[in-house]
């Protein structure tokens, strides 16, 4: 099977709040983004990974990519005005010759090759596969109009998605044909409405995403 990585990193970090791009900051000794690239080097069922980088830094993240010694051919691209043009932007520069497109998000460091290949053993039933954990809190559903409750979701149905997300390369590049225009937060939400089935697998609820300052904090903890 012929894998290929699409990581999309080329967002403005808003409730980041930082000077530097989120996935170059550093988490311990090194940048975000350099420890996702790490987990997928060391899994010997990928073969290559695509960063898309905001335009106006992709010579940071070539250097910051190229001060680590990776087995693996890594390329940074320009990415898009929202996430979903990112992942659209890669998937165009991607090899016709791959099987799956591992999608993973720079802002979470904290996957394991256990939970990774877990996800992409999945793919050999399922053409789409998400990583996901239960729901911990109580979810409401409000009014947005008053604040008023509307309804105590089912919390035993209830499960956040993350990153990674395996696609086979020809449902996803048609669920991103299907989709331009859209401002899909995740991959799957055009693969479901391209009409795929996404299969869950069970990951892992260290693997945070990397939002605002205290998730760097949390994230470091993590680390410990
Ligand atoms: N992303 C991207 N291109 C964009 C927007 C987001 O590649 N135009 C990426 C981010 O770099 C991040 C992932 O999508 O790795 C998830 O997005 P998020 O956590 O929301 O990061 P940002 O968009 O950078 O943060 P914010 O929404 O606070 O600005
Ligand atoms: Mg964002």
């Amino acid at each position: 099977m012929r894998i290929q990585v699409i990581i999309p990193a080329a967002g403005l970090g808003e409730r980041f709040q930082s000077d530097i791009p989120k996935p170059l900051t550093l988490l311990k000794d090194k940048p975000v983004l350099i420890h996702s690239l790490e987990i997928f080097d060391k899994s010997d069922l990928i073969q290559g990974m695509i960063v898309a980088a905001p335009e106006e830094h992709q010579k940071d993240f070539e250097a910051a990519v190229a001060k680590y010694s990776f087995k693996k051919p890594i390329k940074v691209v320009v990415g898009g005005k929202n996430r979903q043009e990112s992942v659209a932007n890669a998937l165009n520069t991607l090899d016709p010759n791959t099987d799956y497109v591992v999608v993973h998000d720079a802002a979470r460091p904290l996957l394991t090759v256990k939970v990774l290949e877990a996800a992409i053993h999945a793919c050999v039933a399922y053409k789409a596969v998400i990583v996901a954990v239960p729901v911990k809190p109580t979810i409401k559903r409000i009014d947005p109009m008053n604040s008023e409750v509307n309804a105590t979701l089912d919390r035993s149905v209830l499960w956040e998605a993350q990153t990674p997300q395996i696609f086979a390369y020809e449902l996803l590049t048609q669920a991103h044909k299907q989709g331009i225009g859209l401002e899909a937060t995740d991959d799957a939400f055009l693969a479901e409405r391209f009409g795929a089935k996404v299969k869950v697998v069970q990951g892992e609820y260290r693997n945070i995403k990397i939002t605002t300052p205290e998730d760097l904090k949390i994230a470091e903890a993590l680390l410990e």
